[in-house]
């Protein structure tokens, strides 16, 4: 078994198998019971948050005969799984309980693949390692990738090799989003599909904050001018303070006469509960 299943969510927390290994996490958003109690056994590791978002990982059960390098995690170090299109995603947990992998994204993934011309010229802004657009990259669409982060590009950069995804007409940026933006906005630069997964806070290379109160609309109107005058605009979203509402509303005046399509990203369990991932928004 080397995929992503959401197992379950309740009181906080959302229960994964992540390949042969299964987790909790916190999600503050489950705010019911676990719909399947029995599927709560058998874990591997439990992310508890301990000094604001930073935390580590308990070992749950007695790890004997997993091969760890992280000793005292449960976990080892990483290992691969395959999303649902057959790419291959290395999992590493982190000390934020990130685990380089956001398989929110595969639920549009295929679907937006389809919608893209042939070699479309895509930016992809706050990239990590690429859950949201390595599908784009083997389908032969130019993807130009930008983080902030050395290890976030270095696991994009993993990825695509683990894939046997070239690097011919990829573009891949170290820089912070907001400086990057607005150089190819004076660049005068335009792209078939503009796709931005911001986070609620950041860092760029040089320290800059990010934080998506002060950026949010910055970012609306960036990708607004980048893209081409027939381009796709793709927002995905994880502050709940923006409701579907807010943002049609905010949208409606930015990208007046186009198409804005906005949906939760629902994730659904194994115990046919749904768990919400962020908002997605796609503008035509
Ligand atoms: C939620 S993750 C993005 C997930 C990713 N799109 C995916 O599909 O897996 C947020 C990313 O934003 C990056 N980031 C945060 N602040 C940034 C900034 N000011 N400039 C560029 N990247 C930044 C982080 O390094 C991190 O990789």
């Amino acid at each position: 078994m080397n995929t992503y299943q959401l197992l379950d969510s309740g009181n906080r927390q959302k229960l994964e198998q992540v390949g042969p290994y299964k987790i909790i996490r916190p999600a503050p958003q489950a705010i019911w019971e676990p719909f399947n109690p029995s599927l709560w056994n058998d874990i591997d590791s439990e992310f508890v948050k301990e000094k604001g978002e930073k935390g580590s990982w308990k070992p749950r059960k007695n790890p004997e005969g997993v091969k760890r390098k992280k000793l005292g995690t449960g976990l080892p170090e990483n290992w691969f799984v395959d999303s649902p299109s057959g790419l291959q995603f290395k999992v590493e947990p982190n000390d934020y309980g990130n685990i380089g992998i956001f398989p929110e994204h595969w639920i549009y993934s295929n679907e937006l693949n389809n919608l893209l011309p042939k070699k479309s010229k895509v930016l992809n802004v706050f990239t990590y390692t690429g859950s949201n657009c390595l599908d784009l990259v083997k389908s032969g669409h130019l993807v130009t990738v930008v983080d902030s982060a050395k290890t976030a590009i270095s696991g994009y950069t993993f990825n695509l090799g683990l894939n046997k995804l070239s690097r011919q007409g990829q573009r891949l940026v170290l820089e912070d989003a907001i400086k990057f933006l607005d150089r190819e906005i004076r660049r005068e630069s335009k792209y078939d599909c503009v796709m931005i997964d911001a986070p609620s806070y950041g860092r760029g290379t040089k320290k800059e904050v990010f934080d998506i109160d002060e950026s949010l609309i910055k970012l609306f109107q960036n990708a607004k001018r980048l893209a081409k005058k027939d381009g796709i605009v793709i927002f995905t979203l994880h502050s709940p303070r923006y409701t579907q509402a807010a943002l049609k509303q905010s949208l409606e005046q930015i990208f007046e006469g186009k198409n804005i399509n906005i949906q939760e990203l629902m994730l659904e369990a194994e115990s046919k509960s749904y768990l919400t991932s962020g908002t997605f928004v796609q503008i035509q």
